[in-house]
């Protein structure tokens, strides 16, 4: 049963972050997450969106409809210097690939918040990295789950030492995706880690920082050859006394019963379990569940949700990179530089599952 108040804890921090004044909003790509996930945060944050621009004109002229936006405009340029004129911040959302040729076309100084992944390897984070500090963007990268309201207030239920020392962090993924509704994936060599689990990577650092090294195997499945990865397991080495571990099958097609996504994080004096309900029968979804236990009140007890990883998270990723442009000192969890530890990670990943694990072979002995 959910509950409207966190029994003895002191009450919980769910707020995304957010302006006092909002700014001006311009588009660069308005396909299915800004119609479907952006736009609808917007509106409920109530960020103005005053321009639109997709090399599908169409996707403009509906993405503008939907948010009330006034200008559509047919190339770049116009886009571009109609933002600056306005300082408008770009929210950038276009195949990974494009992106660092989109940034270099910015006003220096602008405000951009881009899609994830930061390109589509570690060289183009570099790239975009690089080209951020040189045209002196403030720039964000849209790792929106770390904004979901319900890991806001699980990390302040962490942060108040509810659980204790994190010694154990395990996301779990068995389902399936619609891949069809993003065909720019196909052809793509690098597909699920960079384009899905990099979220859990993403917000696992953010509740315990950088690993050290990381362990990988990401694999096709014989149901999906056309897809160059729908399964990974990760290990994250933390050390000797945290272990974090991503399980992430997208190929449990039997039926919904057996479906999961969840986070659970253990600590040493209790544990915290999320369900996160949007991957359940995707993109149909399920309601979002956060429990917690303590070994003081051993028994599971339910937080309300208050908001979700789309579309609420989308106002945090989007407001903080205001904050940011409004305080140079502002703390902006979702900046492009540490955005750019999680490509990192993920690049790593990438380089473990190509590298292979020890050969067992070694150990033979002949027979
Ligand atoms: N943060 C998240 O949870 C999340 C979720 C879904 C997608 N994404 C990311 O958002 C990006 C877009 O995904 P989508 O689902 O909206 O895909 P989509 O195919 O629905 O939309 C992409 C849009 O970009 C446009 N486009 C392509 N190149 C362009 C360019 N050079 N200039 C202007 N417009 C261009 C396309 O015409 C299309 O309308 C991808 O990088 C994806 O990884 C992030």
């Amino acid at each position: 049963m959910a509950v409207d108040n966190v029994d003895s804890i002191d009450e919980l921090n769910y707020k995304p972050e957010m302006p006092t004044t909002p700014r001006p909003i311009v588009s660069i790509g308005t396909g299915g997450i800004v119609q479907g996930s952006h736009y609808p945060a917007y509106k409920l944050a109530g960020y103005p969106v005053l321009a639109t621009y997709d090399v599908n004109h169409d996707a403009a002229e509906q993405a503008a409809d939907e948010i009330g936006a006034k200008n559509v405009f047919d190339s770049i340029d116009e886009i571009v210097d109609y933002g600056k004129k306005n300082d408008a911040v770009f929210d950038v959302a276009v195949p990974a690939n494009f992106t660092a040729d989109i940034l270099e076309q910015l006003p220096d100084g602008a405000g951009v918040l881009m899609q994830k992944p930061m390109g589509e390897n570690i060289e183009e984070a570099r790239r975009i990295l690089d080209t951020c500090h040189s045209k002196n963007l403030t720039a964000g990268v849209n790792f929106q789950l770390r904004q979901a309201p319900y890991m806001i207030a699980a990390r302040d239920l962490i942060a108040k030492g509810t659980i204790g020392e994190i010694v154990d962090i395990d996301h779990r993924l068995v389902g399936t995706q619609p891949w069809d509704l993003w065909p720019f994936l196909f052809p793509k060599d690098r597909v699920e880690i960079n384009y899905h689990s990099i979220h859990y990577i993403d917000n696992i650092r953010c509740l315990v920082g950088d690993p050290t090294s990381v362990y990988c195997k990401t694999m096709q499945h014989p149901k999906m050859r056309k897809l160059a990865q729908t399964r990974t397991s990760i290990i994250l080495d933390y050390g000797p006394d945290l272990r974090v571990n991503l399980h992430i099958n997208f190929n449990h097609d039997y039926s919904k019963k057996y479906q999961e996504s969840t986070l659970k994080i253990e600590g040493l004096e209790g544990a915290i379990r999320i369900k996160l309900g949007l991957m359940y029968n995707y993109p149909e979804g399920e309601p979002d569940k956060v429990e917690y236990i303590t070994y003081d009140d051993p028994t599971w007890k339910e937080l309300p949700v208050r908001g979700s990883w789309f579309n609420e998270a989308f106002i945090g990723t989007m407001g903080g990179l205001m904050k940011k442009l409004d305080d140079p000192d502002y703390k902006y969890m979702n900046s492009v530089e540490d955005a750019y530890h999680t490509m990192c990670v993920v690049e790593a990943a990438y380089k473990s599952s190509a590298t292979g694990g020890v050969a067992v072979a070694d150990y033979a002995v002949e027979e």
